[in-house]
């Protein structure tokens, strides 16, 4: 069965369009690298003709990146990459404008959420763009008629990294993506900052407890581990960091953080955060030993770090004690709070509303570069006004890789270093942040190994 455009199926669409238009406006305000990508693309239309799919958590900043990119001239169908964290008004928004689609609903099962990423695919896309891989693995191993027609691909986060990743290696990945989660100005950003301040923030906002005096279990010191921890000892909490990898474990160690096992971590954190990007994290050995009313949360993209099969298997009663809140009631009488069912807490809650909104203004931006670069290298060069354009604003012709013929092979592909520092430039300039040039002696001396002492 296939899914349908969310606006057939609200029963007030209109108000949850000015809603969700509400929300989309407010989110712009605030991101000014999107903005000025949507003023280049309704101006050069690079994407006229294309057709892009998009499988992405359906809030108000991923609206304003939707319209940047059918700004530019494209075809947009988008469905969500979590069957939780979708916000109806907003996808309603999107819906209700002539070259968009939107079939993301919140709350959707997992024949639902299929559904929908069929709904997406089945609008036969040229580009897409994933967060969580979900749409680029179906294609590849569902639809591979359509590869043929598509010019690539653009993945958001560290598990779909990793999925296209092990994807490539097995020979398996049948057109060029973008490891849009690997480039400084969204790994350093989103998954640090942007995972710590709204995980934080979404935990306390649902349980209405402080972080303050308590201890806080952070599994995982990668990027979004460390912005984790850092926040949390910033709001006053002990934290204890859990790792398999010895050089983030001695990382974590030289930051100042006590580092234990799970097992040792277990009957001492009052808070749990998982952002592995792994399964069974915590198991049924872990809450056999922690303290009544621990609350759990995880932070990673998958519901699989927590594990809550063994949870459930241990409990006698499963109780929703406040919204977005489960108590799982053991034998001994210990509760055990897990957010979110288990999914994304900043994303997935009922008071969730994802990253702050300046930070995916930043990795949205590099989505919508990569995008433009697809299409640049797809064709035997950019347009001459779009090329226009981009010299007026960079100076010159040299070097921007947009305009540099790549052809880009199947496989996961780095996002060329210029299309990142095209983004940390807007962005310098919209906050009117002013940094010096290196003068042509420093560069020089930059570049030469013939200096020494
Ligand atoms: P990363 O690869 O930089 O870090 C993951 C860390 O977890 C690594 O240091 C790894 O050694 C460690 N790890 C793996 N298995 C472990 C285990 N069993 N116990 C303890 N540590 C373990 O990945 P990153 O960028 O920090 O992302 C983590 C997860 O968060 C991914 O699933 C990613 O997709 C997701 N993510 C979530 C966001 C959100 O909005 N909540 C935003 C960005 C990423």
């Amino acid at each position: 069965m296939s899914a349908s455009p969310i606006t057939d199926l609200l029963d007030d669409p209109e108000s949850q369009v000015e809603s969700g238009r509400q929300k989309i406006d407010w989110a712009r305000q605030h991101m000014p690298i999107c903005t000025t990508l949507e003023t280049e693309f309704a101006d050069t239309e690079p994407f006229a003709g294309q057709r892009i799919g998009m499988a992405m958590h359906v809030e108000a900043k991923t609206a304003v990146l939707v319209e940047t990119l059918a700004a530019g001239g494209a075809e947009i169908t988008i469905t969500g990459c979590n069957p939780l964290s979708t916000h109806d008004d907003v996808s309603a928004a999107l819906d209700a404008q002539e070259n968009i689609t939107s079939v993301a609903r919140r709350g959707v099962d997992e024949d639902e959420y299929y559904d929908a990423l069929e709904a997406v695919i089945a609008a036969e896309p040229t580009i897409t763009v994933d967060d969580g891989a979900d749409l680029v693995f179906r294609i590849n191993e569902q639809h591979p008629e359509l590869i043929d027609d598509i010019i690539g691909g653009c993945e958001e986060t560290t598990t779909g990294v990793n999925r296209l990743r092990a994807m490539d290696e097995d020979g398996e990945l049948d057109y060029p993506v973008f490891a849009v989660n690997d480039t400084p100005m969204k790994r350093l950003f989103d998954n640090v900052h942007g995972t710590g301040e709204s995980s934080l923030a979404n935990i306390a906002m649902t349980t209405n407890l402080s972080f303050a005096g308590k201890t806080v279990v952070v599994a995982g010191y990668g990027d979004c581990g460390r912005g984790l921890a850092k926040k949390a000892a910033g709001q006053n909490a002990h934290v204890i960091v859990t790792e398999v990898d010895p050089r983030r474990a001695l990382e974590a160690h030289m930051e100042g953080y006590e580092v234990c096992s799970m097992r040792e971590a277990a009957p001492r954190g009052d808070v749990f955060i998982t952002a592995t990007g792994n399964r069974d994290v915590i198991t049924e050995d872990h809450f056999e030993r922690m303290q009544d009313g621990a609350v759990l949360a995880n932070a990673g993209h998958f519901d699989i770090e927590v594990n809550l099969d063994d949870l459930s298997a241990l409990a006698d009663s499963i109780t929703e004690v406040r919204d977005g809140v489960r108590a799982y009631e053991l034998p001994d009488g210990r509760r055990l709070n897990v957010l979110a069912e288990g999914r994304l807490v900043n994303l997935a809650g009922p008071l969730s509303l994802g990253h702050p909104v300046e930070v995916m203004d930043q990795s949205f931006g590099v989505q919508a570069v990569c995008v433009r670069e697809l299409v640049g290298a797809a064709q035997t060069g950019l347009p001459d006004r779009l090329l226009g354009a981009i010299r007026d604003r960079f100076g010159g012709g040299s070097g921007h890789s947009a305009v540099a013929n790549h052809s880009y092979q199947p496989g996961l592909h780095p996002v060329p270093d210029v299309l990142d520092r095209e983004v940390a430039r807007i962005k310098l300039d919209a906050e009117d942040i002013a940094i010096d040039d290196m003068s042509d002696k420093q560069e020089e001396y930059a570049n030469s190994w013939r200096h020494g002492t």
